[in-house]
């Protein structure tokens, strides 16, 4: 499939508990017990299920990421992500974000899906500047996507106006100004 990176990278405004898509990426923390934020609708939407199937992961190390069912949610599968909390860039911080939305795609495509939405990971209650975490959510969405065909569709999901806006000014920068195939 030659779909162009524009074709495969899609901005929603919204509740991301609200998609039908293979897999939502949970912000989480390495507790994977719930908690506020789009951790805390992700749960109240799928379930008790989800928290039951998730007491069962043993936590997950900030900067990486596991998979469970969706339950109650209209998404196949749920992806807990465990960003880092942003002090000030230079403590590792965008390695660690990066490593999110890297081992979320990984593991999407082990696990046969073929879409995939992302919040804004860590930009909430974990202080990440928005449009610092956005650059390295596309960077890394866009090595993936160029790498490896089977993901089809990558959706960044923004809660507010402000997020959308950051998000919209990085795709025109990101990936509408490049043209396919050349550097
Ligand atoms: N759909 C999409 N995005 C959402 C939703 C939603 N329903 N609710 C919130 N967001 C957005 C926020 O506006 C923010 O931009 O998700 C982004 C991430 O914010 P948080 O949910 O606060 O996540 P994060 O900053 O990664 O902090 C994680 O918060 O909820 C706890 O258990 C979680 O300890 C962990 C920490």
């Amino acid at each position: 499939m030659d779909t162009s990176l524009a074709q495969r990278i899609e901005l929603v405004k919204g509740d991301i508990t609200s998609l039908a898509v293979d897999a939502i990426v949970n912000a989480a923390n390495t507790s994977l017990l719930g908690g506020g934020g789009v951790d805390g609708r992700i749960h109240r939407v799928a379930g008790p299920e989800l928290l039951a199937e998730c007491r069962t992961l043993g936590g997950c190390p900030t900067g990486s990421a596991k998979i469970t069912r969706g339950y109650r949610l209209p998404a196949r599968h749920v992806i807990h992500a465990v960003g880092p909390v942003y002090r000030d860039g230079r403590s590792g911080e965008p390695e660690l974000l990066a490593g999110c939305y890297r081992t979320a795609l990984k593991l999407a495509v082990e696990n046969g899906c073929r879409s995939i939405a992302f919040p804004a990971i860590s930009c909430g209650v974990y202080g990440y500047p928005l449009e610092e975490a956005a650059r390295i959510a596309f960077h890394e969405v866009i090595e993936f996507l160029r790498a490896d065909t089977r993901i089809e569709r990558v959706l960044f999901v923004l809660y507010d106006d402000q997020a959308f806006g950051t998000y919209q000014k990085l795709y025109s920068e990101l990936v509408t100004s490049k043209k396919e195939g050349l550097p």
